[in-house]
């Protein structure tokens, strides 16, 4: 039995994570989202607000569970029974910080593998900061997160403005 777990902040969630959760969950029998609830940062939605949207995002996807954490990623992993942490690679760009990240976390616990799926092409560009910066200036970023999603950051951006 394989079970993964997919850590990232999804603040919001995007088309790039949700293709990850799609494509790994594939791979393994149990697909373990890890939302981060980091409390030193201060994102757009809190962890609660972030475990909605993906709950909404993925009803009806088999094999997933959605959890938030904070504290070392390993332990958590460790604490859900996972042998592997999947994360998504868009770009040379991704690539320091995450080899920094999984020899790390390698290091920290070596029964735990992290496994990289490089984001298909369609959505290599797109990022949860991106994002939030287009919808700022009142974009359109019906292409970028599910319309869930979208309506949600409206909403927010919109009480932050009164
Ligand atoms: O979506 P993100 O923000 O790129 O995800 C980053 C995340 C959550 C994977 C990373 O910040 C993390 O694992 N944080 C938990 C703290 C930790 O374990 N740090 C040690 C690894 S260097």
């Amino acid at each position: 039995m394989l079970r993964a777990v997919y850590p990232g902040s999804f603040d919001p969630v995007t088309y790039g994570h949700l293709d990850i959760i799609e494509r790994s969950s594939k791979l393994v029998d149990e697909l373990i989202i890890g939302v981060l609830n980091n409390k030193a940062k201060t994102p757009l939605f809190s962890a609660e607000e972030r475990v909605r949207m993906l709950k909404e995002v993925t009803k009806g996807m088999p094999k997933l569970t959605i959890v938030p954490f904070d504290g070392l990623l390993v332990e958590f992993a460790r604490r859900m029974e996972a042998t592997m942490i999947v994360r998504g690679l868009r770009a040379i760009t991704d690539f320091e910080y995450e080899l920094q990240m999984s020899q790390t976390n390698h290091k920290l616990e070596p029964e735990i593998e992290t496994v990289f799926l490089t984001t298909s092409l369609d959505y290599s560009y797109l990022s949860s900061t991106t994002v939030k910066e287009v919808a700022a200036f009142g974009g359109d970023i019906s292409q970028f997160v599910p319309d869930f999603v979208a309506d949600t950051i409206r909403e927010k951006m919109n009480r932050r403005r009164v």
